[in-house]
């Protein structure tokens, strides 16, 4: 039996969100610059995107770039930004070719405009694609978001279109970049670090994390369905008793 067949189709995550780390220290460990591993990443980002939509995975997130990595050295900001086009760019065909649909969240204004043109365009050629959806955070910090979030609500605050006594969770939710998707099930990281870096802090609440050792160019499909699996064998509760679940 294949590690893919071990997958309960019936109890799959319908979002998984992933933060792609240890580029660097793949590269480092090949005695080449940071930059390389960052390319190597595009084949991961390629074979988990894959493995998602074969099985059925409906919404996949990936931390591309943060807010915190603008603080990067310039070249290696410079050459991810050029990555990020050029993948685009060559990727959008492929995109099309197997109905996957492109979004993005983050602050997508502070991006080159190369990189904001190419992102729009290939955004708006896969719109009506739905087999999955692929959402890249890009300039993306969780606490970016929601002061976004809280600087809208408060205007709305102030003109009365929404009373204060009236904000729960939805209006939390309704605000953020992430409005249009569901909450992720499954929130991977790779490379041995157990942290969620200022990724989905809101929409991670109740989420399951998985964390693996491997660095992200060496994560392939099987290791995304090692994950999946794992993440089957788990009980969520939120936060009722194991009793309440199975009754
Ligand atoms: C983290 O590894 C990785 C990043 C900050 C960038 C991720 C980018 C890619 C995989 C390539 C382009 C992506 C797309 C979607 C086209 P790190 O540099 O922090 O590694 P380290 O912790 O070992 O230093």
């Amino acid at each position: 039996m294949s590690i893919k067949q071990k997958i309960d189709i019936s109890k799959l995550p319908e979002h998984v969100a992933i933060i792609m780390d240890g580029n660097g220290r793949w590269a480092k460990g090949k005695g080449k610059f940071r930059i390389f591993g960052h390319q190597n990443g595009v084949s991961a980002v390629k074979e988990a995107t894959e493995a998602c939509a074969e099985i059925g995975v409906k919404y996949l997130t990936l931390y591309a770039f943060s807010t915190e990595n603008w603080s990067r050295p310039p070249i290696e900001v410079k050459a991810l930004m050029e990555l990020l086009v050029s993948t685009i760019k060559k990727e959008t065909k492929v995109l099309m070719k197997n109905n996957i649909k492109l979004a993005a969240i983050g602050n997508i204004d502070d991006l080159p405009e190369k990189c904001r043109k190419e992102l729009a365009s290939a955004i708006n050629e896969t719109k009506d694609n739905t087999r999955m959806t692929l959402i890249l955070a890009l300039s993306y910090s969780s606490k970016w978001d929601m002061i976004e979030a809280t600087k809208k609500i408060a205007e709305k605050a102030k003109s009365g279109e929404i009373k204060i006594e009236d904000i729960n969770d939805k209006t939390i939710d309704e605000h953020l970049s992430t409005k249009n998707f569901p909450n992720p099930e499954l929130m991977i990281r790779t490379s041995g670090e157990h942290r969620i870096s200022n990724f989905l802090l809101w929409e991670l609440a109740y989420s399951e994390l998985y964390f693996t050792e491997k660095l992200w160019p060496d994560f392939n499909q099987e290791d995304l369905f090692l994950a999946i699996i794992d993440y089957q064998k788990r009980e969520r509760r939120f936060g009722k008793t194991s009793e309440q679940i199975t009754n």
